[in-house]
């Protein structure tokens, strides 16, 4: 005869064990978030949630996985999001605005598509939306798009992710101790019909202590990786196509940052750093960032800085670059640029997100050689250096161009490792 376990203990042995969860798929109609949602209070803690392989996931409404403890996600199918357009944005609207489809929060998850090439796909269909943008006022992406992507969590791993066809914003990452690799955003769009452009496709927005961004494929139409928030914080070993390059973007604290072998192809920036004017005081709140082995083709601003960086939205009718004397611009300190190298846009320079005249990317006084532009306010940056940049216009035609002025550097411009003036890039 066994032994008789009294049922608290083997209450508590279930719930320690860790068990697998298989999402269920309801079959045509059927939308499979709400068996997901099902499954949860069950797979929160010690488990694994599998999205089984060979199968097409339909999630017609939003998923939230909150809370999440010692999980592992696994997308070994695909997820198809909503076609319509009017029901997607119904359900944006119904949200106040900002909606995100996936919202995943814990602490040591581990959130994997798959290896195989045909399967883990996250589908969104995005391509109609950028197409129907063309044809609505004000320019520049359609009213109420999805996010992609909340991920909110410590400790936790994001890898060989696949997102292919994004309405709008892909991963939004926030926390601290991550490992995020292997992933693929596929917005890819055709360079010359700059009509159908997909506005706001960032790849990465980071924001957390100790993460590393590693072996990426970005093809998109906004920043490739924008980093927000954080220390410690590494981009390396990865590809940018298409798109507004790796940033760095302080709106709050950003420091210690490396972004490291890169290839970047065909983008807006290669590489850049960017700060609102008048949104941060007068605090040295972005340090410590190194760019360093960046291969560029064709970039049409391949090294940028700027502390007047002029949001298209939120400044309709305004011109970039016209400000009062009195602006005030996040403070920029122990910036380097080493190791840049290729060739500059100057047959097409820009992209398809200009929608206003002038572009909001305009600068005063850049050329279309623009290799090294920095458009910072009197006294707002400190130790910056560029080594070893070999950058060339693309055609062939003339050498490399710089925008710069000396009273930006509260240091002098003699460590900057070029000539501080606008005009030939002349390194010293
Ligand atoms: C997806 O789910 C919705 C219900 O929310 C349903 O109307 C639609 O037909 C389903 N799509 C497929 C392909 O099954
Ligand atoms: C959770 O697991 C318990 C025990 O296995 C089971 O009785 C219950 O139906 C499950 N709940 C859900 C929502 O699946
Ligand atoms: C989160 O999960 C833990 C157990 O892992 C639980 O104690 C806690 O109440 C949960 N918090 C929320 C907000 O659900
Ligand atoms: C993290 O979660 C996994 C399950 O996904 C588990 O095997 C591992 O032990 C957990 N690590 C820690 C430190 O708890
Ligand atoms: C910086 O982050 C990396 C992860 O990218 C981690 O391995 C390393 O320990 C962190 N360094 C410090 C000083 O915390
Ligand atoms: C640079 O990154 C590419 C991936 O884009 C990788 O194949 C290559 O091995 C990396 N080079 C070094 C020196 O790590
Ligand atoms: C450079 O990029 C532009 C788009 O901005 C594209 O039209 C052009 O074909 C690219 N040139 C090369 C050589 O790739
Ligand atoms: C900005 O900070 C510097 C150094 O702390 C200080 O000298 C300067 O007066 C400040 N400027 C303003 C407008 O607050
Ligand atoms: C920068 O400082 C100079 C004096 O050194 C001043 O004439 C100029 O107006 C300042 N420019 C801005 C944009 O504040
Ligand atoms: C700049 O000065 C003008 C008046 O000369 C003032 O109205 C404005 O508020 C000031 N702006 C800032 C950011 O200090
Ligand atoms: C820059 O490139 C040179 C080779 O050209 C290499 O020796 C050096 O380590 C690189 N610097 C960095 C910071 O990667
Ligand atoms: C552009 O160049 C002209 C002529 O050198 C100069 O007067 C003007 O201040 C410059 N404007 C900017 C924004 O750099």
């Amino acid at each position: 005869m066994l032994p008789l376990i009294p049922a608290a203990l083997l209450c508590g042995a279930l719930v320690g064990a860790h068990q697998t969860c298989v999402v269920p798929h309801g079959g045509k109609g059927v939308n499979d978030a709400i068996g997901l949602k099902s499954l949860l209070s069950n797979c929160s803690t010690d488990a694994t949630i599998v999205f089984q392989e060979k199968t097409t996931y339909n999630i017609s409404t939003p998923v939230v996985m909150s809370n999440l403890s010692n999980v592992e996600i696994q997308i070994l199918g695909n997820l198809d999001l909503p076609k319509s357009i009017p029901y997607v944005q119904a359900a944006v609207n119904a949200s106040g605005g900002r909606l995100y489809w996936f919202t995943v929060s814990g602490n040591n998850v581990t959130l994997s598509g798959n290896q195989d090439e045909d399967w883990g796909w996250v589908d969104s269909y995005g391509v109609p939306w950028w197409q129907a943008a063309a044809y609505t006022q004000p320019l520049g992406g359609l009213a109420n798009r999805p996010h992609g992507w909340s991920i909110s969590a410590n400790n936790s791993v994001v890898r060989w992710l696949k997102l292919r066809k994004p309405i709008a914003w892909n991963l939004a990452i926030t926390g601290n101790n991550n490992h995020i690799y292997g992933n693929k955003i596929d917005a890819a769009y055709d360079l010359d019909t700059p009509s159908v452009f997909p506005f706001n496709t960032d790849g990465y927005d980071i924001s957390g202590n100790n993460v590393l961004v590693e072996d990426s494929w970005v093809f998109n139409g906004d920043d490739c990786i924008a980093v927000n928030k954080g220390n410690n914080i590494t981009f390396r070993d990865s590809v940018c196509i298409g798109g507004h390059g790796a940033s760095v973007s302080a709106t709050t604290g950003v420091s210690n940052v490396l972004i490291n072998n890169v290839t970047s192809k065909n983008s807006l920036y290669a590489t850049r750093f960017k700060s609102s004017l008048n949104s941060v005081g007068n605090i040295t709140n972005a340090s410590d960032v190194t760019w360093s082995n960046i291969h560029v083709h064709n970039a049409t601003f391949p090294i940028f800085a700027t502390g007047v960086y002029f949001d298209q939205n939120t400044n309709r009718g305004l011109t970039p670059g016209n400000y009062p004397a009195n602006s005030t611009a996040t403070h920029i300190s122990n910036f380097e640029w080493i190791n840049v190298t290729g060739t500059i846009n100057d047959v097409y320079p820009g992209d398809g997100s200009c929608v206003t005249n002038p572009c909001w990317y305009y600068v005063a006084n850049v050329t279309k050689n623009a290799g090294v532009t920095m458009q910072l306010l009197n006294g707002t940056a400190t130790n910056i250096r560029v080594l070893n940049a070999h950058l060339k216009p693309i055609d062939g035609q003339g050498e490399s161009d710089v925008l710069c002025d000396p009273r930006s550097f509260t240091d002098g411009t003699a460590n900057l490792g070029f000539k501080c003036a606008n005009g030939p890039f002349v390194p010293t």
